[in-house]
């Protein structure tokens, strides 16, 4: 059931029968006062041109006209011609009962598209770092979400996994198999084996040119060369793995389709464009001058997918990407998730393929920008020293913390027990304060926030959960069978039933949107408006007849599963006890 949904159909309804022309606008929200209503449907202003008539005339008349059979406990007009919807607290009673004994919380699929998400996509040259994260956590809401929702959906791992910069690290490579070191020790730390490379490319004779040699040989399937690039390549697709265990990400081997896979379809890329015209020589160059983005003076953009030397470039990578996903994987609609400094690449990369047919009109191609992350000091989130802070080592010690505060709490917990919780803690207070932020706006990274038991964060949200657990331990019944009637007396039953059947809404906004902010948001709300309900409304203590402890039993249950279903949307781990 999704309220808005179903209430804009009848409002529709209306507005043809009092003569309204067929596209009117109509526009309905959820309330955001209390005393509103739920919902305030607000067509009539717009209409009081079209039909010659006064706004509050016609709000009247929509109200007349809008056949509610016992959804709806009232409907007001307010000011200059809001209509106001009370829903009736039996209907909405009748419709919780019905989601609690469906498993899928009674949100129905979407008609499904084919969805590909390119997330992660590291580059293998180097280690994860804190730069990955977001993508990584964004893309893999996103994904379970649109996942949850029907969608056929196709995880795309764009690996940077091709350049001239493997020439440099095969060459390193070769030379540390030559003296005998095992490839796995050579390459346990991708950052300092890159600035060995790195120190050896700018100072020692003759390795540069053997790199780029090696570069050459490589693109032209050069056995000894990939051998070598294989070697490097899949250790540090380990390296991400391992961080991808730690992440508890959806992201598997069977999902990277790295720039390497590419490279044969790179020119026949190229040739197309040139055929169609768009691309044209310039300096030996192959360009295209996009009008569409000239600058002030009305010099056309320029965008370059062959260099003069003949080489290829992260845009050409990206064009056979997008042939790919369109003619092979039949792509309805592609999202990638970067930082937002690529924004000006994915909009040039956008134009160029629309114009060369590689996108169809009806395909969509979204880049879901995301800010940075930042130190207390508002800078980039760097280590101590100033380097850039391993993904790994990052998540490690977000578990450390949490083990800290989890240790600090009364309970009667095993240390296995602990350590398991430490871990859902730590790795969830990390994921879930990116998660929350709106992704287009940098944010402050600071442990002590994102591991409060207070506020909009993952502990807090984890303890609600297991708050509920406990109400149905102490309870002694089995949450699972429980089956009863529902009623809604109390406004803070009123306002957490609302609440619960609005979460749909919450999760087609992430998956229209591609913004997992919106689910953190509509969970913490419903956890605070559990605990206001709980508060008001109490469940275990004497005197509370049967039906009403029932209810408000089910009342809990529900809002335990939707916190589940939610949090395990976000990849947020939920546990029995804390
Ligand atoms: N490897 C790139 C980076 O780390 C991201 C790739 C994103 N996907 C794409 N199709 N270009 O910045």
């Amino acid at each position: 059931m999704n309220l808005q949904t179903y209430l804009l159909a009848k409002f529709k309804a209306a507005l043809v029968a009092i003569g309204a022309p067929e596209d009117s606008p109509a526009p309905l929200s959820r309330s955001t006062r209390a005393g509103f209503g739920h919902y305030q449907f607000n067509g009539a202003m717009a209409l009081s041109k079209v039909l010659k008539q006064k706004p509050r005339d016609i709000a009247d008349k929509i109200v007349a006209a809008v056949e509610f059979t016992d959804e709806v406990e009232k409907l007001e007009v307010a000011g200059p011609g809001f209509i106001n919807i009370h829903l009736s607290p039996a209907w909405l009673a009748k419709q919780l009962k019905q989601a609690n004994a469906d498993e899928r919380l009674l949100i129905e699929a979407e008609s499904a598209q084919t969805v590909v998400v390119d997330y992660s996509s590291p580059n293998l040259a180097k280690e994860m770092h804190v730069g990955h994260l977001r993508t990584t956590i964004i893309g893999d809401a996103v994904v379970k979400t649109l996942e949850f929702l029907g969608h056929k959906v196709l995880r795309q791992n764009h690996m940077g996994d091709w350049g001239t910069q493997f020439g440099m690290l095969i060459t390193h490579l070769n030379d540390k198999l030559a003296a005998d070191s095992a490839a796995e020790t050579a390459l346990s730390d991708l950052e300092d084996f890159y600035r060995a490379a790195k120190v050896r490319f700018d100072d020692e004779d003759g390795f540069a040119d053997r790199a780029r040699e090696n570069v050459v040989k490589l693109q032209s399937g050069d056995p000894e060369c990939i051998v070598l690039w294989k070697t490097f390549v899949d250790v540090s697709i380990k390296h991400s793995e391992e961080v991808y265990k730690k992440l508890n990400v959806s992201l598997k081997r069977e999902h990277i389709m790295g720039e390497s896979a590419y490279n044969d379809d790179l020119a026949p890329t190229v040739a197309e464009l040139k055929q169609k015209g768009i691309v044209v020589e310039d300096q030996g160059a192959q360009v295209a001058f996009l009008q569409e983005l000239a600058d002030k003076e009305g010099n056309p953009a320029v965008y370059i997918v062959q260099k003069s030397g003949g080489g290829y470039l992260y845009a050409t990578t990206d064009l056979a990407a997008i042939r790919y996903r369109n003619n092979v994987l039949k792509a309805d609609r592609t999202l990638i998730l970067t930082d937002a400094r690529q924004a000006l690449h994915f909009k040039q990369t956008e134009i160029v393929a629309r114009k060369a047919g590689f996108i169809k009109p009806e395909q969509s191609y979204e880049h879901c920008p995301f800010g940075m992350m930042l130190g207390n000091d508002g800078k980039p989130f760097k280590t101590r020293t100033g380097g850039t802070v391993k993904l790994a080592e990052l998540l490690d010690e977000a578990v450390e913390r949490a083990a800290v505060l989890i240790n600090k709490r009364e309970s009667d917990l095993t240390a296995d027990e602990r350590e398991v919780i430490a871990n859902k803690v730590g790795i969830g207070a990390v994921k879930y304060a990116d998660l929350s932020k709106n992704r287009t706006t940098d944010y402050i990274f600071n442990w002590d926030t994102m591991l409060s038991f207070e506020g909009n964060t993952a502990p807090y949200l984890q303890y609600a959960y297991t708050r509920i657990q406990s109400i149905f331990r102490k309870a002694g019944v089995n949450a699972e069978a429980l089956q009863a009637d529902m009623q809604l007396q109390a406004e803070q039953e009123l306002v957490l039933a609302v609440k619960l059947l609005q979460y749909v809404e919450a999760i087609k906004q992430v998956s229209s949107d591609g913004t997992p902010h919106v689910l953190c948001t509509y969970i913490y709300e419903l956890a605070s408006f559990f605990m206001s309900f709980y508060e008001a409304c109490p469940i275990l203590k004497d005197g509370i007849d049967e039906p009403t402890k029932n209810s408000r039993l089910m009342l809990a249950q529900l809002t335990a599963k939707t916190l589940k279903s939610g949090l395990e949307l976000l990849g947020i781990e939920t546990m029995e006890k804390m």
